[in-house]
């Protein structure tokens, strides 16, 4: 460990404060804690983020800044994701995977703007997380060292605790559950405690973002997201930023008791992992956008498109965010949303989001070709040699060669 001045990314909890004194005290550097606003806490105000800044002081940071990044993180990184549908394992829609990226980059820029020459996280050694900064890091700036001192130090919770306390480090840790909670805009991801058993049902206390479904309220309703060009910019009509829609959208559908995710994963460093997740803003605006894509892309590049999506959810979960595929892929999502223009009606009812119906100007669903009714256009004496043809190859093979030959 040759750096001197370390940019560290600071949440204000136990080991990142920790991790403050640590670093000054072990590898004799300066610390900067910049925490990095994506949302974590969704009512937080200025007071919130004075009381984190003072805190990473008073561990003995020589500067301590907090950065506003939820407009960008909603639209530049969930953005692209909600435009690939993309949902990791074919669930998870990539809460911090996502996070981490944007998180990255500011890190990158304050050590710039600092002048250090190396940035530290509090990720452990078994999880994603740490991926996603070493790799988002080196590719942004390979000239800075990455230093993660969690992986270092080997300290328990206890141990934590008692090093907070021995250098009068202010830190609330009364009456904290066993969890690892990560939260953002995206949604809450919840792990550790009863739930390292994979049989057991998750406690009822590990939700914040979605009800029990029995105390969703009995009258369905219908929410009405408007997209433009596969981004969502409105909500029953009233335009709005994505960094307040998504949250909106967890609200509603969230008092349903939609969103809540319970599944066994598959970790970039090859552990299988029980992880409880709720994202009821996130999911509903896929499940929407997904739907408007189902009147508005043509078949082909639908079909295409959908091979392509999980391994854009791949690559984004395995912390490659910064990589030349991920831009080549955003350049061909984004080349198929040029027309996904339109709203679409989202029915709530108690543990429930589903589209109830669509519409969009530039939508490829033809009503005269669609329609039973006597307004039909369709060339129905088209029919006949199309579907012959369509089946020759099969029938010529079933004629000379299928087992048992034609019945
Ligand atoms: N398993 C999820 C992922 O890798 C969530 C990680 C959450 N991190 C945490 N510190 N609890 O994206």
């Amino acid at each position: 460990m040759s750096a001197k001045r370390v940019v560290l990314a600071y949440s204000g909890g136990l080991d990142t404060s920790v991790a403050v004194k640590w670093i000054q005290e072990e590898w004799n550097a300066e610390v900067i804690a910049l925490a990095v606003d994506v949302g974590q806490v969704p009512d937080a105000d200025a007071q919130y983020w004075d009381a984190i800044l003072e805190r990473a002081k008073a561990a003995g940071a020589v500067e301590a800044e907090v950065i506003d990044a939820k407009a960008e993180f909603a639209s530049e990184y969930f953005g692209p994701a909600l435009k690939a549908n993309a949902l990791y394992e074919g669930k998870y829609p990539l809460v911090s995977a996502l996070s981490r990226p944007v998180i990255v980059k500011h890190l990158v820029d304050a050590a710039r703007r600092y002048k250090g020459d190396a940035v530290a996280h509090g990720c452990t050694g078994k999880g994603n997380d740490q991926v996603r900064f070493e790799v988002g890091v080196r590719t942004l700036n390979p000239s800075l060292e990455v230093l993660a001192p969690t992986r270092v130090w080997g300290f328990t919770r206890e141990d934590s605790i008692e090093y907070a306390e021995r250098f009068g480090i202010p830190i609330n840790v009364s009456k904290q559950k066993p969890y690892s909670i990560d939260e953002n805009l995206v949604g809450r991801a919840i792990e550790c405690g009863e739930m390292e058993d994979p049989w057991a049902a998750p406690p009822s206390d590990i939700y914040d973002l979605t009800s029990h479904v029995s105390d969703a309220p009995s009258e369905p309703r219908e929410v009405v997201i408007g997209f433009e060009r596969g981004m969502p910019i409105s909500l029953d009509g009233e335009l709005m930023p994505m960094e307040r829609l998504v949250p909106l959208m967890g609200e509603i559908a969230g008092s349903y008791g939609y969103g809540r995710i319970d599944m066994v994963e598959n970790r970039r460093v090859g552990i299988k992992s029980r992880e409880t997740y709720e994202c009821p803003g996130s999911l509903a605006l896929i499940v929407a956008h997904q739907d408007l894509e189902g009147i508005t892309l043509e078949r082909d590049v639908m079909r295409e498109k959908a091979r392509l999506e999980s391994r854009y959810a791949e690559l984004v979960y395995d912390g490659l965010w910064f990589s030349p595929l991920r831009e080549a892929l955003d350049a061909f999502i984004d080349s198929t949303q040029q027309h996904v223009t339109g709203e679409v009606r989202l029915l709530l009812e108690p543990g429930r989001c589903a589209p109830n119906g669509r519409r969009s100007p530039s939508g490829l669903y033809d009503y005269g070709l669609a329609t039973y009714e006597a307004t039909d256009t369709f060339r129905h004496e088209d029919a006949a040699g199309f579907v012959r043809l369509w089946g020759l190859s099969a029938e010529t093979w079933s004629r000379r060669q299928r087992p048992g030959g034609v019945v």
